[in-house]
């Protein structure tokens, strides 16, 4: 089991997709152990985002994630890493697949909807870039976790 963070980003609130992008991730069966919804501060963006500081997307980045609210999420599952990149697709909403999220609802890199985790390592410290111990509830099977369990009997 791994975890990675993702967030909906001010411009998918905005457009009233928190519920078609988060039945992305329920509908593969990984399990959401985390979620709120918060205007990130400075602090929590130049810390999730410490290795583009300095970058010359970095101001308009900022920007962006501070204009409003944002969905931020826990979530485990098999491989979540790399399947939640699959299914949210390329930074560049040009080059992602088509039926990814930033193919479907995004045109600019600027603008990109959804932001999940490179690898475990960046998962688990974002994780707690954005969440407290006590907001993580993962002591409860998913179906598919279940399924998982009882076919590694
Ligand atoms: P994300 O996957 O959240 O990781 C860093 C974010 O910075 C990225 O999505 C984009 O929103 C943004 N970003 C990365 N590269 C650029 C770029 N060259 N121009 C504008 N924004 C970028």
């Amino acid at each position: 089991m791994e975890r990675t963070f993702v967030a909906i980003k001010p411009d998918g609130v905005k457009r009233g997709l928190i519920g078609e992008l988060v039945n992305r991730f329920e509908r593969k069966g990984y399990k959401i152990i985390g979620m709120k919804l918060l205007i990130p501060t400075v602090a929590q963006v130049e810390e999730h985002y410490k290795e583009h500081i300095g970058k010359p997307f970095y101001p308009t980045l900022l920007k962006y994630l501070t204009s409003g609210p944002i969905v931020a999420m826990a979530i485990e599952g098999v491989n979540v890493i790399h399947g939640v990149r699959q299914i949210v697709g390329a930074t560049n909403p040009d080059n992602a697949d088509v039926g990814t999220i930033r193919a479907d609802y995004a045109q600019i890199m600027s603008q990109n909807i959804v932001h999940a985790s490179d690898s475990v390592e960046s998962g688990n410290r974002e994780i707690n870039v954005w969440f407290n111990e006590n907001e993580i509830f993962d002591n409860w099977k998913t179906v598919s976790q279940m399924l998982i369990e009882e076919q590694q009997k």
